[in-house]
């Protein structure tokens, strides 16, 4: 999904555009390097979400992980292509300068509230830490705005509450004191990754309430990661349907939920569970491990519609009218099936 602003550019981006374009990234696995991330490309604006969706394994957080610089600790490297944000590319940064924009200026939410949270420290403490890593504020200015923020994420008795461990918060209250957190320093994007995977469903309404809500407030760009598309059709503008490390369909969210046109993005639409549909059809057979990927198309051999071009002949992925692409070869002669 490369953005105008990205053909436009003159080495950078517009304010508070990111940019990933390109994006190739490698692990090391028994002795070699792997491709797990092949040309990956997405655009985040202020005020707009963008969904990344996809079964486990198919590379959503490597991406996440790689638009933070997060990956080199994870032992990958990124082999190809650009991470623009503020008229620089992240991916040649230094790990200090990194520290400069992660958290400060694109934060990160991720599944696991309770243990991303430091048990040793009270939730204020550890607010009241990262607003003084990002702002020269004194200990009690910190404190006095770590507490606004607990109050502004719908934490009941913030003054208290403050005062208080991890261990008191329940899960759904643990994410939003995390949201506190990512917004701490009043990023300009929020990198969130399956952030209500782990919550039951009221709980995860309203956290997906007070995440639109803080959007609508601050104006920002959010990179939506979740395996489920009930919540990328709440939650997202445009989407990325992700498989084995490509992008394989991307578009405005709602046309590509209504009318999905890779085979893949049809069959995770099926195995959705929905109130009307007593019987799931779920996708045969599992994503391919990055160092077996098929050399074709790598949906497939889990494909109903593959034909034997289609396991000889790479599909790229075909961009069209509002930035909507699709990775299949039969893609015009699947339009008319999935209508
Ligand atoms: N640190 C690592 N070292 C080696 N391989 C890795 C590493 N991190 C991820 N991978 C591999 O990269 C691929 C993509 O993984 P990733 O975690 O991005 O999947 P995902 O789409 O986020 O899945 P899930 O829905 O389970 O979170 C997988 O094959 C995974 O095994
Ligand atoms: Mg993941």
């Amino acid at each position: 999904m490369i953005a105008p602003e990205t053909q436009a550019r003159t080495g950078g981006t517009a304010d508070g555009v990111l940019v990933v374009e390109d994006l190739c990234v490698e692990f090391r696995m028994m002795n070699r390097w792997v491709p797990v991330l092949d040309n990956v490309s997405l655009t985040v604006r202020p005020g707009h979400t963008v969904g990344l969706a996809g079964e486990s394994g198919s590379g959503k957080s490597v991406t996440a992980s790689t638009v933070l610089g997060l990956h080199r600790s994870a032992g990958g490297r990124a082999t190809g292509g650009h991470v623009w944000f503020d008229g620089r590319d992240l991916l040649t940064l230094d790990d200090v300068e990194l520290r400069g924009v992660r958290g400060a200026r694109i934060g990160l939410i991720l599944q696991q509230p309770q243990r991303s949270l430091d048990p040793a420290f009270t939730v204020g403490d550890q607010i009241a830490e990262t607003i003084r890593a990002h702002f020269q504020v004194s200990r009690r200015e910190a404190w006095g705005r770590a507490v606004t923020m607990l109050d502004e994420v719908g934490i009941p008795s913030a003054a208290r509450r403050a005062h208080e461990y991890p261990h008191t918060f329940s899960g759904g209250m643990c994410q939003r004191v995390m949201i506190a957190i990512a917004l701490a320093a009043d990023p300009q994007i929020l990198v969130a990754d399956e952030p209500t995977t782990a919550l039951d469903v009221t709980i995860q309404a309203q956290v997906l309430g007070l995440l639109k809500e803080q959007q609508a407030e601050r104006g920002l760009g959010i990179l939506f990661i979740t395996h489920d598309l009930g919540v990328i059709a709440e939650m997202c503008d445009t989407m990325a349907v992700m498989y084995a490390g490509q992008v394989v369909e991307q578009g405005p969210a709602a046309s590509v939920l209504r009318r999905p046109r890779h085979p893949y993005t049809h069959g995770l639409l099926a195995a959705m569970p929905r109130p009307a549909i007593r019987r799931l059809t779920p996708i045969a057979g599992r994503v391919p491990a990055p160092h077996e990927m098929p050399a074709a198309c790598r949906f497939e051999p889990r494909c109903a519609f593959s034909t034997s071009a289609c396991k000889a002949t790479v599909p790229d992925l075909v961009i069209g009218s509002n930035e909507s692409g699709v990775r299949c070869l039969r893609r015009d002669e699947l339009t008319v099936v999935a209508r």
